[in-house]
């Protein structure tokens, strides 16, 4: 299957499956997180799973087997997650016990997970799902060479999770974004585009030490989208002109947007019909900036 250049519906699972081995050069992804929204995509769909360990696995399985045989042995994957709370199909019990549904995007549910199942799957317990993860994908085949932390807002109280609980923070605005690579020693990463980040004059990227500061932004009516200013700088420090960039959980398209316009060649895969919709024509209405870096 030719996944060059393509925004693609399907289930990424199976379209990796039929695409070349060892064909694209930098992955940049943000899975559906855990017990968090409702993509309206089925109820086997990835974030749905009410253990934990049973999402992370389906997760890692994909990622160490789908996504790491397509990528090059020089090739990077930045993948972005966050922690979340053992709680109920993305509502908070809240001290009031009222389940708010927080936006037309989460579940419908009455919760259904029983308080406690055991010391770590029980209410209140914030689990690090990140953590989980990584350390799955570095114990089977990956490298982990960085962990950015990216903050989505500012410091002033605004563009974080709201949340009503009483006895911790309310406002969770951090979310990690993981760099691993395949092998220590082959790999491109442009040091000196590295340097120029560093002296502040992208706008919406700003780095201090591998804590980056970018406004979270929407893209119409999806509501997990990445802003196009954290994508392209990840996209000019890991690829060169032409490479192939992947998003596997493409969303409304921001990755193949940004790597159409820095004239990378790009594929987005996704599963719902809406998003898919609004991806290809988003990139389709995309034009390419010819750039040497
Ligand atoms: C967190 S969002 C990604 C948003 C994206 N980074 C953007 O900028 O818009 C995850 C997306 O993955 C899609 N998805 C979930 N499971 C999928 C699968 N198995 N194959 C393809 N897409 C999937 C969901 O429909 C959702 O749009």
């Amino acid at each position: 299957l030719d996944i060059e250049n393509q925004v693609i519906y399907g289930d990424s699972s199976q379209i990796l499956k039929q695409a070349s081995a060892e064909s694209v050069d930098l992955v940049i992804t943000s899975p559906p997180y855990y017990q968090l929204r409702n993509y309206e995509i089925g109820d086997d769909a990835l974030g749905n799973e009410i253990d934990p360990d049973k999402y992370v696995k389906r997760l890692t399985d994909f990622i160490a087997t789908d996504v790491y045989r397509i990528l090059k042995p020089h090739g990077t994957l930045y993948l972005n997650l966050c922690n979340r709370y053992y709680s109920n199909n993305g509502f908070q019990r809240g001290y009031n016990k009222r389940y708010k549904r927080k936006t037309h995007q989460h579940f419908n549910k009455i919760p259904t997970l029983p308080a406690k199942v055991d010391n770590f799957r029980q209410y209140k317990q914030l689990i690090k799902i990140p953590s989980m993860v990584c350390e799955s994908l570095q114990r089977i085949n990956l490298l982990l060479r960085n962990e950015l932390i990216w903050v989505k807002g500012s410091f002033n109280g605004n563009n974080g999770t709201p949340n009503e609980a009483h006895d911790r923070f309310m406002v969770k605005s951090e979310e990690y974004i993981f760099l691993f690579r395949k092998s220590p020693k082959k790999y491109y990463y442009n040091k000196e585009f590295e340097k120029f980040l560093r002296l502040g004059y992208f706008p919406g990227f700003q780095l201090c030490g591998s804590v980056v500061l970018c406004p979270k932004v929407k893209f119409g009516q999806h509501q997990a989208s990445f802003p196009e200013s954290l994508v392209a700088p990840l996209v000019l420090l890991s690829s060169k002109p032409n490479d192939l960039v992947l998003d596997p959980y493409g969303g409304s398209g921001t990755v193949a947007t940004v790597a159409k316009k820095l004239g990378r060649r790009y594929c987005s895969i996704e599963k719902s019909r809406k998003f898919h919709h609004i991806s290809q024509q988003r990139v389709a209405s995309t034009r390419t900036l010819h750039m040497s870096i």
